[in-house]
Protein backbone atom coordinates (compact mmCIF):
# COMPACT_ATOMS: atom_id res chain seq x y z
CA UNK A 1 0.00 0.00 0.00
CA UNK A 2 1.59 3.43 -0.87
CA UNK A 3 0.96 6.46 1.30
CA UNK A 4 -2.51 6.62 2.12
CA UNK A 5 -4.20 10.38 2.92
CA UNK A 6 -7.06 10.74 5.42
CA UNK A 7 -9.88 10.53 3.80
CA UNK A 8 -10.42 6.91 3.57
CA UNK A 9 -8.77 6.18 6.94
CA UNK A 10 -11.03 8.89 8.48
CA UNK A 11 -14.09 7.71 7.26
CA UNK A 12 -13.77 4.33 8.09
CA UNK A 13 -12.00 5.57 11.71
CA UNK A 14 -15.79 7.81 11.96
CA UNK A 15 -18.32 4.37 11.30
CA UNK A 16 -16.33 2.21 13.40
CA UNK A 17 -15.85 4.79 16.19
CA UNK A 18 -12.02 4.41 16.18
CA UNK A 19 -9.61 6.54 15.71
CA UNK A 20 -5.96 6.92 13.52
CA UNK A 21 -2.99 7.63 15.64
CA UNK A 22 -0.53 10.07 14.78
CA UNK A 23 2.79 10.04 16.24
CA UNK A 24 5.70 12.13 15.89
CA UNK A 25 8.80 11.04 14.45
CA UNK A 26 12.01 12.95 14.56
CA UNK A 27 14.69 10.13 13.65
CA UNK A 28 14.62 6.23 12.31
CA UNK A 29 14.47 4.27 15.49
CA UNK A 30 11.38 6.20 16.20
CA UNK A 31 9.98 5.32 12.46
CA UNK A 32 10.93 1.75 12.73
CA UNK A 33 9.48 1.33 16.28
CA UNK A 34 6.19 2.87 15.22
CA UNK A 35 5.86 1.05 11.70
CA UNK A 36 6.62 -2.01 13.33
CA UNK A 37 3.94 -1.63 15.77
CA UNK A 38 1.28 -0.78 13.29
CA UNK A 39 2.54 -3.71 11.21
CA UNK A 40 2.00 -6.06 14.18
CA UNK A 41 -0.97 -4.83 14.70
CA UNK A 42 -2.45 -4.48 11.34
CA UNK A 43 -3.33 -0.92 11.96
CA UNK A 44 -3.47 1.99 9.85
CA UNK A 45 -1.13 4.68 11.10
CA UNK A 46 -0.23 8.37 10.78
CA UNK A 47 3.53 9.43 10.89
CA UNK A 48 3.77 12.89 11.81
CA UNK A 49 6.36 15.53 11.49
CA UNK A 50 6.53 18.71 13.29
CA UNK A 51 8.43 22.10 12.12
CA UNK A 52 11.39 21.22 14.55
CA UNK A 53 11.18 17.56 13.59
CA UNK A 54 11.75 18.71 10.06
CA UNK A 55 14.26 21.40 10.28
CA UNK A 56 15.91 18.43 13.06
CA UNK A 57 16.06 15.50 10.30
CA UNK A 58 15.67 17.26 7.17
CA UNK A 59 12.17 16.96 5.08
CA UNK A 60 14.45 14.59 2.65
CA UNK A 61 15.84 12.16 4.95
CA UNK A 62 12.33 11.99 6.92
CA UNK A 63 10.28 11.56 3.07
CA UNK A 64 13.00 8.96 2.83
CA UNK A 65 12.63 6.89 6.37
CA UNK A 66 9.14 6.91 5.67
CA UNK A 67 9.90 5.36 1.69
CA UNK A 68 12.04 2.80 3.30
CA UNK A 69 9.42 1.59 5.84
CA UNK A 70 6.82 1.50 3.26
CA UNK A 71 9.20 -0.23 1.29
CA UNK A 72 9.89 -2.82 4.06
CA UNK A 73 6.31 -3.72 4.88
CA UNK A 74 3.27 -2.65 2.75
CA UNK A 75 0.20 -4.22 4.39
CA UNK A 76 -0.68 -1.41 6.20
CA UNK A 77 -1.78 1.95 5.19
CA UNK A 78 0.27 5.06 6.10
CA UNK A 79 0.10 9.28 6.03
CA UNK A 80 2.96 11.46 6.52
CA UNK A 81 1.28 14.54 7.95
CA UNK A 82 2.97 17.85 8.83
CA UNK A 83 2.18 18.65 12.41
CA UNK A 84 1.34 22.05 13.06
CA UNK A 85 2.57 23.91 10.28
CA UNK A 86 3.49 27.59 10.89
CA UNK A 87 2.67 29.12 7.59
CA UNK A 88 1.72 28.66 4.13
CA UNK A 89 5.12 28.52 2.68
CA UNK A 90 6.16 25.41 5.02
CA UNK A 91 2.50 23.76 4.01
CA UNK A 92 3.07 24.48 0.14
CA UNK A 93 6.86 22.80 0.72
CA UNK A 94 5.24 19.57 2.91
CA UNK A 95 2.44 19.41 -0.37
CA UNK A 96 4.88 19.66 -2.97
CA UNK A 97 7.28 17.54 -1.07
CA UNK A 98 4.73 14.57 -0.95
CA UNK A 99 3.12 14.62 2.08
CA UNK A 100 -0.26 12.68 2.01
CA UNK A 101 -1.81 15.56 4.61
CA UNK A 102 -0.77 19.23 6.39
CA UNK A 103 -1.91 21.18 9.15
CA UNK A 104 -2.00 24.56 9.28
CA UNK A 105 -1.83 25.83 12.68
CA UNK A 106 -3.54 29.51 12.47
CA UNK A 107 -5.13 28.75 16.35
CA UNK A 108 -2.55 32.13 17.67
CA UNK A 109 -5.05 33.95 15.25
CA UNK A 110 -7.59 36.41 15.34
CA UNK A 111 -10.14 34.45 14.11
CA UNK A 112 -10.35 36.28 10.70
CA UNK A 113 -7.16 35.99 10.15
CA UNK A 114 -7.07 32.33 10.57
CA UNK A 115 -9.50 31.82 8.42
CA UNK A 116 -7.62 33.42 5.14
CA UNK A 117 -4.76 31.67 6.14
CA UNK A 118 -6.62 28.25 6.42
CA UNK A 119 -8.07 28.94 3.24
CA UNK A 120 -5.07 29.39 1.45
CA UNK A 121 -3.15 26.27 2.41
CA UNK A 122 -6.81 24.58 1.92
CA UNK A 123 -6.83 25.80 -1.59
CA UNK A 124 -3.45 25.42 -2.40
CA UNK A 125 -3.63 21.37 -1.20
CA UNK A 126 -6.27 20.83 -3.00
CA UNK A 127 -5.63 21.52 -6.32
CA UNK A 128 -2.83 19.02 -5.22
CA UNK A 129 -4.99 16.36 -3.91
CA UNK A 130 -3.97 16.84 -0.10
CA UNK A 131 -5.56 16.64 3.02
CA UNK A 132 -6.06 19.84 5.61
CA UNK A 133 -6.66 19.61 8.82
CA UNK A 134 -6.17 23.38 10.27
CA UNK A 135 -6.91 24.10 14.64
CA UNK A 136 -9.77 26.31 15.96
CA UNK A 137 -9.17 27.15 20.12
CA UNK A 138 -6.32 27.32 21.71
CA UNK A 139 -4.79 24.03 23.41
CA UNK A 140 -2.53 25.81 26.61
CA UNK A 141 1.23 25.04 27.01
CA UNK A 142 3.98 25.68 24.74
CA UNK A 143 4.50 24.64 21.01
CA UNK A 144 7.32 25.25 18.87
CA UNK A 145 6.00 28.80 17.59
CA UNK A 146 2.95 28.94 20.11
CA UNK A 147 2.54 29.69 23.68
CA UNK A 148 -0.61 30.20 25.56
CA UNK A 149 -0.78 30.21 28.87
CA UNK A 150 -4.46 29.40 28.86
CA UNK A 151 -7.40 27.32 27.02
CA UNK A 152 -9.56 28.96 24.84
CA UNK A 153 -12.00 26.03 24.41
CA UNK A 154 -13.19 25.78 20.39
CA UNK A 155 -16.57 27.66 19.88
CA UNK A 156 -19.09 25.25 18.01
CA UNK A 157 -20.87 27.77 16.06
CA UNK A 158 -17.66 29.22 15.04
CA UNK A 159 -16.08 25.84 14.01
CA UNK A 160 -19.12 25.17 11.71
CA UNK A 161 -18.34 28.77 10.23
CA UNK A 162 -14.54 28.09 10.26
CA UNK A 163 -15.31 24.59 8.31
CA UNK A 164 -17.25 26.28 6.30
CA UNK A 165 -15.30 29.35 5.12
CA UNK A 166 -12.15 27.67 4.96
CA UNK A 167 -12.86 24.31 3.80
CA UNK A 168 -10.65 22.55 5.81
CA UNK A 169 -11.01 18.82 5.93
CA UNK A 170 -10.24 18.02 9.57
CA UNK A 171 -10.21 20.13 12.60
CA UNK A 172 -8.07 19.88 15.86
CA UNK A 173 -10.36 20.88 18.73
CA UNK A 174 -9.60 22.44 21.76
CA UNK A 175 -11.66 20.77 24.98
CA UNK A 176 -8.80 20.90 27.61
CA UNK A 177 -5.96 18.66 26.31
CA UNK A 178 -2.70 20.51 26.27
CA UNK A 179 1.01 19.37 24.40
CA UNK A 180 3.99 18.32 26.73
CA UNK A 181 4.13 15.98 29.87
CA UNK A 182 2.34 18.36 32.06
CA UNK A 183 -1.54 18.38 31.60
CA UNK A 184 -3.03 18.86 34.54
CA UNK A 185 -2.74 20.19 37.81
CA UNK A 186 -5.59 18.82 39.10
CA UNK A 187 -7.67 16.14 38.28
CA UNK A 188 -8.01 15.31 33.97
CA UNK A 189 -11.15 17.42 32.65
CA UNK A 190 -12.16 17.32 29.22
CA UNK A 191 -15.02 19.08 28.12
CA UNK A 192 -16.73 16.38 26.57
CA UNK A 193 -20.49 18.74 25.95
CA UNK A 194 -18.76 20.83 24.10
CA UNK A 195 -17.41 17.65 21.97
CA UNK A 196 -20.28 16.45 21.71
CA UNK A 197 -22.10 19.44 20.45
CA UNK A 198 -19.60 20.50 18.00
CA UNK A 199 -19.76 16.78 16.44
CA UNK A 200 -23.66 17.28 16.48
CA UNK A 201 -23.09 20.26 14.94
CA UNK A 202 -20.23 19.06 12.06
CA UNK A 203 -22.07 15.83 11.81
CA UNK A 204 -19.68 13.15 9.44
CA UNK A 205 -17.06 15.70 10.09
CA UNK A 206 -13.41 14.49 11.36
CA UNK A 207 -12.31 15.84 14.38
CA UNK A 208 -8.81 15.90 15.86
CA UNK A 209 -7.81 15.80 19.50
CA UNK A 210 -3.79 17.47 19.99
CA UNK A 211 -1.88 16.63 23.00
CA UNK A 212 -3.68 13.59 23.43
CA UNK A 213 -0.36 11.65 25.35
CA UNK A 214 -1.58 9.79 29.27
CA UNK A 215 2.07 10.35 30.60
CA UNK A 216 2.21 6.74 31.71
CA UNK A 217 3.22 6.86 35.40
CA UNK A 218 5.44 4.04 34.96
CA UNK A 219 7.48 5.65 32.35
CA UNK A 220 7.94 8.92 34.50
CA UNK A 221 8.73 6.71 37.52
CA UNK A 222 11.53 5.06 35.25
CA UNK A 223 12.66 8.45 33.77
CA UNK A 224 13.23 9.58 37.22
CA UNK A 225 15.10 6.40 39.34
CA UNK A 226 17.79 7.06 36.35
CA UNK A 227 18.40 10.64 37.03
CA UNK A 228 15.66 12.46 35.12
CA UNK A 229 13.58 14.89 36.52
CA UNK A 230 10.08 14.67 35.59
CA UNK A 231 7.91 15.77 38.65
CA UNK A 232 4.58 16.15 38.87
CA UNK A 233 3.97 15.06 34.96
CA UNK A 234 -0.42 13.98 34.58
CA UNK A 235 -1.80 13.41 31.19
CA UNK A 236 -5.35 12.62 29.70
CA UNK A 237 -6.34 9.15 31.08
CA UNK A 238 -7.15 6.34 28.54
CA UNK A 239 -10.71 5.95 29.03
CA UNK A 240 -11.41 9.68 27.84
CA UNK A 241 -9.36 9.37 24.58
CA UNK A 242 -11.36 6.07 24.25
CA UNK A 243 -14.63 7.94 24.40
CA UNK A 244 -13.05 11.01 22.11
CA UNK A 245 -12.83 8.23 19.89
CA UNK A 246 -16.00 7.18 19.45
CA UNK A 247 -17.71 10.85 19.45
CA UNK A 248 -16.07 11.92 16.32
CA UNK A 249 -12.60 12.22 17.02
CA UNK A 250 -10.86 10.55 14.04
CA UNK A 251 -6.86 11.17 14.92
CA UNK A 252 -4.88 10.89 17.70
CA UNK A 253 -1.94 12.80 18.04
CA UNK A 254 0.92 11.42 20.45
CA UNK A 255 4.20 12.81 20.81
CA UNK A 256 5.25 13.33 24.15
CA UNK A 257 5.04 9.17 25.24
CA UNK A 258 7.06 8.52 22.52
CA UNK A 259 9.43 10.81 24.22
CA UNK A 260 9.14 9.52 28.00
CA UNK A 261 9.25 5.45 26.46
CA UNK A 262 12.73 6.40 24.38
CA UNK A 263 14.19 8.51 27.08
CA UNK A 264 13.35 6.31 29.86
CA UNK A 265 14.91 3.37 27.97
CA UNK A 266 17.92 5.19 27.01
CA UNK A 267 18.08 6.25 30.71
CA UNK A 268 18.04 2.59 32.11
CA UNK A 269 20.21 1.11 29.80
CA UNK A 270 23.31 3.37 30.20
CA UNK A 271 22.52 3.46 34.20
CA UNK A 272 22.63 0.30 33.89
CA UNK A 273 25.55 -0.82 31.92
CA UNK A 274 28.24 2.24 32.00
CA UNK A 275 30.69 0.45 29.93
CA UNK A 276 29.04 0.47 26.78
CA UNK A 277 28.78 3.74 24.30
CA UNK A 278 28.33 1.68 21.15
CA UNK A 279 24.73 3.99 20.16
CA UNK A 280 23.01 0.68 18.89
CA UNK A 281 23.33 -0.78 22.31
CA UNK A 282 20.87 1.44 23.67
CA UNK A 283 19.02 2.54 20.79
CA UNK A 284 17.89 -1.17 20.18
CA UNK A 285 15.62 -2.00 23.52
CA UNK A 286 14.87 2.42 22.80
CA UNK A 287 13.02 1.44 19.49
CA UNK A 288 11.82 -1.67 20.96
CA UNK A 289 9.98 0.77 24.27
CA UNK A 290 8.62 3.29 21.13
CA UNK A 291 7.44 -0.05 19.35
CA UNK A 292 5.75 -1.31 22.92
CA UNK A 293 3.98 2.24 23.65
CA UNK A 294 2.53 2.21 20.24
CA UNK A 295 1.32 -0.95 20.09
CA UNK A 296 -0.46 -0.19 23.36
CA UNK A 297 -1.68 3.09 22.23
CA UNK A 298 -2.98 1.23 19.27
CA UNK A 299 -4.84 -1.36 20.96
CA UNK A 300 -5.97 0.99 24.05
CA UNK A 301 -6.61 4.18 23.24
CA UNK A 302 -6.84 4.47 19.62
CA UNK A 303 -9.40 0.92 19.17
CA UNK A 304 -7.45 0.47 15.51
CA UNK A 305 -5.94 -3.15 16.14
CA UNK A 306 -7.00 -4.75 12.80
CA UNK A 307 -8.26 -1.84 10.77
CA UNK A 308 -5.56 -1.69 7.94
O1 LIG B 1 2.67 19.56 19.13
C1 LIG B 1 3.86 19.49 19.29
C2 LIG B 1 4.58 18.21 19.04
O2 LIG B 1 4.74 17.51 20.23
C3 LIG B 1 5.88 18.47 18.34
O3 LIG B 1 6.83 18.99 19.20
O4 LIG B 1 7.73 20.98 17.97
O5 LIG B 1 9.03 19.86 19.81
O6 LIG B 1 8.76 18.73 17.61
P1 LIG B 1 8.17 19.69 18.61
P1 LIG C 1 1.37 15.31 23.36
O1 LIG C 1 2.37 16.33 23.82
O2 LIG C 1 0.27 15.14 24.35
O3 LIG C 1 1.99 14.02 22.99
O4 LIG C 1 0.67 15.90 22.03
C1 LIG C 1 1.28 15.77 20.77
C2 LIG C 1 0.61 16.59 19.73
O5 LIG C 1 -0.49 17.09 19.87
C3 LIG C 1 1.36 16.76 18.48
O6 LIG C 1 0.70 17.63 17.61
ZN1 LIG D 1 -0.33 19.21 18.56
Amino acid sequence: MPLMGPSEMFAAAYAGRYAVGAFNVNNMEIVQGIMRAASEEKSPVILQVSAGARKYAGQTYIMKLVEAALAEDSSVPVGVHLDHGPSFEMCRDCIDGGFSSVMIDGSHLPYEENINLTKKVADYAHSKNVWVEAELGKLAGVEEHVKSAEHVYTDPDQAVDFVRRTGCDSLAVAIGTSHGAYKFQDDAKLDFARLETISAKLQGYPLVLHGASSVPQEFVALCNKYGGQVGGAKGVPEDMLRQAAGMGVCKINVDTDIRLALTASIRQFIAEHPDQFDPRSYLTPAREAVKSMVVHKIRNVMGSSGKA
